[in-house]
């Protein structure tokens, strides 16, 4: 007898297995939408158009059901709303007569992953439904600086957690670049459940240095390269390119900056035409700047000796490229560079006493067509 009862409740057990699994799966499992972090997101729910909608949203959470958004009696009915959802949840109102029963979420935080449950009825049935959400924090930015011979490679705010890869173009055998035995990188995670990655790397001068952040699906790249020197004299306009390989760019941001500090310009270009601000320090010497971002200078000193770079940076990557610009002093000067002050003494007597000599053979030269100079030589 009373194995009898308990095969029946076991049979009634699974009969209702049975039934709450062809239940939910009536939809054909999950849907699956990945939402971006502090975004708002939609979360698609669908049902047969019919009057008398009642719509809830819902999420298992440990052993809860929270009421994320309900909706009946032609209103939204939000007394049981679950506190993290508080002022962040919406359904496209005027969409539900058309059976539309989505849910907008505003300002997406790690803690709205997971899967939500989208029940829905009419006065012709009912319908259940799951929408599975992933909450990504894409890389956006790969910051790449130099000091000291070191490139420091960061990048802050990403979800799920970052890796960070260093290489070089041409590339160098791993194994042997002292750059990459030398390299540290550390993890942490924000108040907001985001990753930020930094690493250090010693800068390989004659090659290429990449830094690569991929997180999820998404890849950015910073990369550090320095070119050769360039040189000119103080008279003359003296050009710094700043050549980035992809040749078809046309919108993109660009800074150049002298000895890696010293802001000299910063300009944005939207479909290949820059908006440029010149640092008012640096307003004498920016003569201008080309289509392709290289800096033109003139009215150079030698205070302006040292190294530019450029910083251009595109939705994908960051490049940063080094030029150390030498100042080739004018000729005169030039051989006065290194001299005692005797010597330059001595040699300014001779130019005067060489001058001297020029004019006097001038006006002799000139004796025969000019009277007024014979009379003047005659005294
Ligand atoms: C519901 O309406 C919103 C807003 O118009 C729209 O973005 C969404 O795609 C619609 N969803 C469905 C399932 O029709
Ligand atoms: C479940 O919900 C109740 C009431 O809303 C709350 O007191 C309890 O802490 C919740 N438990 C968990 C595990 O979240
Ligand atoms: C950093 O160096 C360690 C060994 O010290 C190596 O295992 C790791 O792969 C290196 N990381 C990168 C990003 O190159
Ligand atoms: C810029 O850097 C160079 C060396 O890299 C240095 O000789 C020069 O004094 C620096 N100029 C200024 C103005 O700091």
């Amino acid at each position: 007898m009373a194995w009898g009862l308990v095969s029946m409740t076991l049979r009634g057990l699974m009969l209702m297995v049975i039934l709450l699994w062809t239940v939910t799966s009536t939809d054909g499992g999950d849907v699956h939408v990945t939402c971006v972090f502090s975004e708002d997101c939609v979360l698609p729910c669908s049902f047969q158009p019919d009057s008398e909608e009642v719509i809830h949203w819902l999420k298992p959470e440990d052993k809860n059901l929270s009421t994320i958004h309900s909706y009946y009696y032609s209103t939204d009915q939000l007394k049981q709303q679950s506190q993290p959802y508080r002022g962040r949840t919406a359904l496209f109102n005027d969409q539900i007569p058309k059976g539309n029963a989505s849910l907008l979420l505003r300002g997406i935080t790690l803690q709205d992953q997971g899967r939500y449950k989208c029940y829905t009825s009419t006065i012709k049935g009912n319908k259940e439904s799951c929408v599975n959400i992933a909450v990504e924090a894409p890389v956006r930015l790969v910051d790449i600086q130099l000091s000291d011979d070191i490139i420091t490679c960061s990048s802050t705010g990403i979800y799920p957690e970052p890796k960070l890869t260093w290489s070089t173009d041409p590339p160098s055998d791993l194994s042997f670049d002292p750059g990459t035995i030398q390299n540290s990188t550390s993890i942490k995670v924000d108040d907001r459940g985001l990753y930020d990655i930094t690493s250090t790397k010693q800068f390989s001068r004659d090659r290429t240095n990449i830094c690569t952040v991929t997180s999820g699906t998404v890849e950015r790249t910073a990369t550090l390269k320095q070119q050769d020197p360039v040189q000119g004299p103080p008279s003359s306009e003296v050009s710094i390119l700043c050549s980035v390989s992809q040749s078809d760019l046309l919108t993109f941001d660009l800074t150049w900056r002298f000895n890696l500090t010293d802001t000299i310009l910063t300009s944005s270009y939207t479909n290949g035409t820059p908006q440029m601000q010149v640092d008012d320090q640096w307003k004498e010497q920016v003569q201008s700047l080309s289509d392709s971002g290289s800096l033109q200078l003139h009215k150079l000193t030698m205070v302006h000796q040292g190294t530019y770079s450029c910083e251009l940076s595109t939705a994908r990557d960051t490049h940063l490229i080094l030029t150390y610009l030498q100042i080739t002093p004018d000729k005169l000067s030039d051989v006065s560079d290194g001299l005692s002050p005797g010597a330059i003494t001595g040699i300014a007597a001779a130019i005067i006493a060489a001058a001297i000599i020029a004019a006097a053979v001038i006006c002799f030269r000139l004796r025969a067509f000019c009277p007024q100079c014979r009379s003047n030589t005659v005294i």
